[in-house]
This record gives structure tokens, sequence and C-alpha cells, in this order.
């Protein structure tokens, strides 16, 4: 077992998952390894209030994602597995044929291989055939496609609670427990 988590961003919007992903871990006693993409950095730029910097100051180590000699990029560094968050269809389509030309291609890959947790938040819509293909080729390979939808039937009373309840969810998988509040059933009037 291992206390590190390695956390990708590509350049899919939606990067405020990733950066609530961080967050998370921030409270944790598990270590956020982080690879942004360059897509990544434009759209976090774009969307979010935080600069690139500011987001990598979150993360307990940040990486070069063209260096693919970095520690993730082995097998024996240990971690807890790799979420990709959020994952361009682009970056879903090379772990899903095994292109691992960049840091974050090859984490996923290493962490296909060694049989850690990968978890791929993809984000597009409408999706095409190819898309669809490459979760279910992703899935056949032992990797967890959890697209970053919200859930509303506990009522969230903010975007922010909505999304950190997703983000606690995609954490489970990868073995870190974050506190939030279990769903307790609802019960049928007959
Ligand atoms: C503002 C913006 C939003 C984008 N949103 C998406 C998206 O939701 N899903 C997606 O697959 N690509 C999206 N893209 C395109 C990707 O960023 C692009 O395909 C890029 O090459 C992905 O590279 P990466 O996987 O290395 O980060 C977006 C691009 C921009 C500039």
């Amino acid at each position: 077992m291992s206390n590190r988590v390695v956390v990708a961003f590509t350049g899919a919007t939606g990067q405020l998952f990733g950066v609530k992903a961080l967050e998370l871990l921030d409270e944790t006693p598990y270590e956020s390894h982080l690879i942004l993409s360059r897509a990544a950095k434009m759209n976090l730029e774009q969307e979010s209030d935080q600069s690139v910097e500011e987001v990598r100051e979150l993360a307990d180590t940040a990486y070069n994602v063209q260096n693919v000699g970095a520690p993730p990029a082995s097998g024996s560094f240990r971690t807890q597995g790799t979420l990709v968050c959020p994952c361009s269809m682009k970056t879903l389509s090379n772990i899903a044929h095994g292109n691992a030309g960049n840091l974050i291609t090859r984490t996923a890959d290493v962490s296909l291989k060694e049989r850690q947790p990968l978890v791929l938040m993809p984000r597009e819509k409408p999706l095409n055939r190819i898309h669809i293909q490459n979760m279910l080729d992703v899935t056949d390979a032992g990797g967890i496609i959890y697209p970053p939808f919200l859930s509303f039937y506990q009522r969230p009373d903010s975007l922010e609670e909505a999304v950190t309840r997703t983000m606690a969810r995609a954490l489970s998988f990868l073995g870190v427990d974050v506190s939030f509040d279990e769903w307790d059933g609802m019960s049928i009037n007959e």
C-alpha cells in the first residue's frame, strides 16, 4: 500500500473537478502527485479564478507532462492509483490504445499494468461511437469510467457541494476515504 495518489488534469472542460480532488486530498494523509497537460493549463486559465501556479501549489508534488522519466512513469513507484479528471477524449483514446506518449498516458498505462485503480472522468457531449468504444475498451482493461455527472437527489445547496460529493466518491475508488453523507434510502408510500 502507498499513500500517493496521482491526479492528472487534461484539456476537457470541468477543471473544477480536478481542483476539488486536490483540495479533498489535502485534508487526508494521502499525497497528491499532480500532472497537468498543456490543454488543461489553457482550460484552467479559462475556467478557474485560480492560476496554474496556485493549483500546482495545492498538490504535494507536480510533474511536467512531457517528463516520461518522472517517478509515476515507473511501476516501481507505488501509488494508490491514478485519477484523470477531467479526461479529454484525446487522452481517453490514447489510454484505450496504450499510447503512452506523455506522463499522463504513461501513468495511466502503468496503473492498468500494475492492476492499480485507474479512474477516468471523461467529459464530452454528445459522445460519438469512437468515444463510447474507447470507454468500453478502458473498462475491459480494468479502468473505471466515472463521468463527472452531478447528482441532485440529495438536493445540494450549491454547485460546490455537488462537486464535492462527486469527487469524494471518485476518490473512494482509489481507496481514499473522504467523509460525506451516505444516501440512507427513501421509502415508498403504497
Ligand atoms: C475551452 C475548451 C474546452 C474543451 N472542452 C473539451 C471537452 O469537454 N472534452 C474534450 O474531450 N475536449 C475538450 N477540449 C479539447 C481538448 O482540450 C483538446 O482535444 C486537447 O488536445 C486535449 O489534450 P489533452 O488530452 O492532452 O489535454 C476543449 C478545449 C478547449 C480550449
